[in-house]
């Protein structure tokens, strides 16, 4: 799998949101939606059904974020809702490995989300039970803050772990990419790139989306 680009609905006008979604359906690989239940973030957005509408009317696949405590418990609902990737943060999950099996058994893709400060080291064995690892480079819970560059060393870091263990796991990051950061964390090794207030703020977001993949593209490390 090449450059992958999932454009956060987040920063996209809610009331909007096919005609939102259908702005970038020709040019993006995702829908990210970002699902915060003000408890694990002092945010709080949508839920499942939102999901559910939005999976009725998205020709893309829905890439769901959780934000939220204990997603050993509602994680696997979104699954069915028909998301076509799940991830759930390792801070708040209880049983990472038993959470990614009930996604996969649901059809859906298993992320695991880590925060800027929590480090990838100590969850390298479950990378077999994974499909993707999401790298926030914000501290979760709203849209259009900076990235953060101290979070670059991890990516390259989790990316060699990858390569190590020859392992075809996605590696995203989230928070504050952009035509000015996307090269760096396409270099530092990441190869699926969320971008919400980039996109969706922008006068033509399906060019925006289409300028950060050639970004991404050109930066990208190649084994
Ligand atoms: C933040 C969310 C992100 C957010 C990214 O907690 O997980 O997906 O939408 O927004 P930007 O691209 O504006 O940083
Ligand atoms: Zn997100």
């Amino acid at each position: 799998m090449g450059i992958q680009i999932s454009p956060s609905i987040l920063s996209a006008d809610f009331a909007r949101l096919e005609a939102e979604v259908a702005s970038i359906t020709d040019v993006a690989d995702w829908v990210h939606v970002d699902i915060m239940d003000n408890h694990f973030v002092p945010n709080l957005t949508l839920g499942l059904p939102i999901v559910e509408a939005l999976h009725k009317v998205s020709a893309l696949p829905l890439d769901c974020h959780l934000m939220i405590e204990d997603p050993d418990r509602w994680a696997p609902a979104y699954a069915e809702a028909g998301a076509g990737s799940v991830t759930f943060h390792v801070e708040a999950a209880r049983a990472p490995v038993r959470l990614a099996r009930e996604l996969r058994a649901r059809g859906s893709r298993a992320g695991m989300g880590l925060k800027p400060a929590t480090p990838i080291e100590p969850y390298v064995d479950l990378l077999p039970e994974l499909d993707m690892i999401l790298l926030m480079t914000v501290e979760p819970g709203f849209g259009g803050q900076a990235f953060l560059d101290v979070v670059l060393p991890k990516i390259a870091r989790t990316r060699e772990l990858l390569r190590d263990r020859g392992s075809s796991v996605w590696l995203q990051v989230d928070g504050g990419i952009s035509a000015s950061t996307i090269e760096r964390a396409a270099e530092a090794g990441a190869d699926v790139f969320v971008a919400g207030s980039a996109v969706f703020n922008a006068d033509d977001p399906a060019a925006v989306v289409a300028h950060l993949r050639a970004t991404a593209e050109s930066a990208a490390v190649r084994d």
